[in-house]
């Protein structure tokens, strides 16, 4: 689902109000979709990305020669406190084992007074990019398990998590965006290559109950050529140190 995050990645900068002269970390970078953003607007220099995945880390370091890009997850970032201005986290809070020590982590590494984001998609609402293809799989198979139970995919959990990290002023919000899509085939491509948790449940159906879920989604889907808007939850909060040096 890269190509939706490339259009959330503006949105997602825009809320957390990165602006020149920053120092920014992205935590979950993947192959870089908000790291591109984030260059864009501050420069290879002062942009720093983390992902656990040692592929994606080779990735984004490729494509974003000058971007340090280390291997590391949310809850251990190797980083002094209050190295950053602001750290962001695209479409990352719900695979993290412990989402609130991993708010908490990227809080410790941002300066008094800076900002902490993320955003999920709206898994739960029904309206993220993946939502039509769970509620095919769900009607061939009702004990299938979708992703709207995990961390921040349902209204005002991520900012619950933030609150939970510590974090101040915390503010919620839904982005949006819309990706054209020219054909069915263009849609359903993704979710054939085994990647995450649908393109997992794809690739263990047989053939018949495969061909079954992707002519299901077809049905669901409108005529081709069309357009598919998707929302994300999105949460940022500031970090506040005490006098007595707690959060
Ligand atoms: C859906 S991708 C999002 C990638 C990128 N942020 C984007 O918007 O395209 C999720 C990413 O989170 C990373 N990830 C998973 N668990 C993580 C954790 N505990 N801390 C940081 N990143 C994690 C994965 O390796 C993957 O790159």
């Amino acid at each position: 689902m890269g190509r939706y995050s490339v259009p959330l990645a503006p949105q997602l900068a825009d809320f957390a109000a990165v602006a020149p002269g920053q120092r920014v970390l992205d935590v979950g970078c993947g192959p870089g979709a908000l790291t591109a953003e984030l260059v864009r607007r501050l420069g290879p220099d002062a942009v720093s990305a983390v992902d656990p995945s040692k592929p994606f880390v080779a990735a984004a370091r490729e494509r974003y020669p000058g971007v340090s890009v280390q291997a590391a997850a949310a809850d251990q970032l190797p980083f002094e406190d209050q190295a950053f201005d602001a750290a962001l986290a695209q479409l990352v809070v719900h695979f993290m084992a412990d989402p609130v020590a991993g708010l908490r982590e990227m809080a410790r590494v941002t300066r008094d007074g800076g900002v902490v984001a993320a955003c999920v998609w709206d898994h739960a609402g029904g309206k993220g990019p993946l939502s039509l293809f769970w509620q095919a799989a769900h009607e061939l198979d009702p004990k299938v398990e979708d992703e709207s139970r995990l961390a921040g995919a349902r209204s005002g959990h991520l900012a619950e998590l933030f609150q939970a990290a510590g974090l101040h002023d915390v503010e919620d919000g839904v982005l949006s965006v819309d990706l054209a899509h020219p054909s069915f085939e263009d849609w359903w491509e993704p979710f054939t290559l085994g990647v995450g948790p649908a393109g997992g449940y794809a690739a263990g159906l047989d053939t018949e109950r495969h061909a079954r879920l992707r002519e299901r989604c077809r049905e669901l889907l409108p005529a081709a050529p069309f357009v598919l808007t998707a929302a994300a939850w999105a949460a940022r909060g500031v970090v506040q140190r005490t006098a007595f040096g707690g959060r």
